[in-house]
């Protein structure tokens, strides 16, 4: 095996999907203090990031620019190297989430204990299956009171249709969190608090008659659920864990950093390395051919000291060197990495080697697109764009001022290029008012305060009145020209969109028009 091919095999990259408050940052966190990144738990996420409001996202995407954007974190564990890529917590931004899923190799999906599954959890998770990643499912919050652990399993089953595996049992009910058994090594772990969860807790390994005079009823009755899943045949397989037919299930409090050692043995024991990823022509890219990498998020201001553009690059294959200089595919030009960086919360590292599966931050990368490919000069290889998803919000953006139309006109380029909403134009509307299209509605005030803060451009928006996009893929949609309910727009990649104030009209227009062929976007739930 190669160097390189030994590097990837040693990296697990993944992504932490949750619904907002199932205690996602909570478990980077104690993931972080458990591999001993961070002495103490807070310093990746400040406590004031986690009950943020409208104008406190503001401006702290002002003060740190990583609340509302992703970030990469790395972690060193048991000889492997885990990549963590953070998401979005609010479900306005999930476009973001959708695109750092294309970017990991695995996905762990946060639950809260009392809640189950909830509609963004719902949501992510189709995404998920519809990108053939990989899930792996963390019960979080055991510490307080919820649902029984059964029943939560039958939720995974009835309404994902994936079947769990549980991996871990909890020893307690939830709000009674003492030790969990864990199925695959046949022992239990008994957990120890540490004052404020501040420190890595406390864990015996007790055998059967340790954990029966210890932990007494709650033990006898976890081994009796155990044996149900026994019963059950609910046992973790490697195949169809990647075929997204089951979900390894890990019980945790991340707050009280219970379960955490557990969910890192996991990661690095069943989570699939970096492995070969399909360029445009379908061809697996060897992660030892030489270097290549995927663009999959683009930000600005994430240092308000010194305004930049930072692009985030999953290397696909071979290895990244800093000061190297790599070709971007698309211009064919070169591009210098002198500036690139690993992200640690919200100070830099600067990264001196990458390997595949790692994720690197290049400064000023402002020619860079999303779903843009960088390879070493001479390779031929690209690999396939992003893919756009279904705006479900529409407005008109108007400058108020018209002595900064110029700048106000960069500025929605900037905001398209970067992908904080797709921008949409036609011939009646006028390059005046062009219309942006999102995912969450929150991302029209990112655009309204980007606008206005970084290129002085005051502006007015008007929401209209559709929830549906689709892509009109047939040679001629003029049909569905003047149709009543129906607008034509070209987005800026040259796609030509029909907007429709609902789904019903979508299906109207179907049955009316079926010479006019209409494409559902990425992970549109009109369309579910
Ligand atoms: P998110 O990133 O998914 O949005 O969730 P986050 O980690 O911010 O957690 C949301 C809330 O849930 C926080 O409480 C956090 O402390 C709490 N929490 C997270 N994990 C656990 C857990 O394992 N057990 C318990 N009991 N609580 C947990 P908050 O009141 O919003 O903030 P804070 O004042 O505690 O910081």
């Amino acid at each position: 095996m190669s160097d390189i091919a030994r590097e990837a095999a040693r990296r697990r990259t993944f992504a932490i999907i949750s619904h907002p408050d199932a205690g996602k940052s909570t478990l980077t966190e104690a993931l972080a203090l458990h591999t001993r990144s961070i002495s103490e738990a807070g310093v990746t996420h400040g406590k004031a990031g986690r009950k943020a409001t409208v104008s406190d996202w503001m401006d702290m995407e002002k003060a740190r620019g990583i609340s509302i954007s992703s970030t990469a974190l790395q972690l060193e564990h048991r000889d492997h190297m885990i990549n963590v890529v953070d998401t979005p917590g609010h479900a306005d931004f999930s476009e973001d989430t959708y695109r750092v899923l294309s970017a990991v190799d695995v996905a762990v999906m946060v639950l809260d204990a009392a809640k189950g599954l909830e509609p963004q959890t719902l949501k992510l998770f189709d995404v998920c299956r519809r990108s053939n990643i990989p899930v792996i499912t963390v019960v979080n919050k055991w510490d307080r009171p919820g649902l029984e652990p059964l029943e939560l399993m039958d939720h995974l089953q009835q309404r994902l249709n994936i079947i769990p595996t549980p991996l871990t049992w909890p020893v307690g009910p939830a709000g009674q969190f003492q030790a969990v058994i864990d199925r695959r090594h046949d022992v239990t772990i008994a957990f120890e608090r540490t004052a404020g969860g501040a420190t890595r807790a406390g864990e015996r390994e007790l055998s059967d008659d340790e954990a029966r005079a210890e932990l007494g009823e709650p033990w006898e009755t976890a081994i009796e659920e155990c044996e149900l899943l026994d019963a059950d045949s609910l046992h973790h397989a490697p195949d169809t864990f990647l075929a997204g037919l089951t979900t390894p299930v890990l019980f945790a409090a991340g707050l009280l950093n219970f379960g955490i050692t557990q969910l890192l043995d996991v990661l690095i024991e069943v989570a699939p390395p970096a492995s070969a990823r399909l360029d445009t022509e379908g061809n697996p890219r060897p992660v030892d051919a030489p270097f290549s990498a995927y663009v999959f998020k683009l930000q600005a201001g994430m240092d308000t000291a010194h305004r930049d553009r930072v692009a985030f690059a999953r290397v696909c294959s071979g290895m990244f060197e800093r000061g190297s200089v790599v070709e971007h595919a698309a211009t064919k030009r070169p591009f210098a990495t002198k500036y690139a960086q690993s992200m640690f919360g919200r100070d830099r590292e600067t990264a001196e080697v990458a390997y595949p599966g790692d994720i690197i931050g290049l400064v000023n990368a402002s020619d860079l697109r999303i779903g843009d490919t960088l390879r070493a000069p001479g390779e031929k290889v690209a690999f396939p764009p992003a893919e756009k998803f279904a705006p479900e919000h529409f407005a008109t953006v108007r400058s108020t001022d018209t002595s900064r139309f110029k700048q106000f006109r960069r500025g929605i380029e900037q905001l398209d290029l970067e992908g904080v909403v797709q921008v949409l134009r036609s011939d009646a509307r006028g390059e005046q008012s062009p219309v942006l299209a999102a995912v969450g509605p929150m991302q029209f005030e990112v655009v309204v305060d980007r606008l206005l803060r970084e290129f002085r451009a005051t502006t007015s928006l008007e929401m209209l009145p559709y929830s549906v996009a689709r892509r009109v893929v047939s040679d001629d949609p003029s049909p569905l020209a003047g149709v009543s309910g129906v607008e034509l727009f070209t987005r800026s990649d040259g796609a030509t969109l029909a907007l429709f104030p609902d789904k019903w009209r979508v299906r109207a227009i179907e049955r009316n028009h079926p010479d006019v062929i209409l494409e559902p976007l990425a992970a549109d739930t009109s369309a579910w």
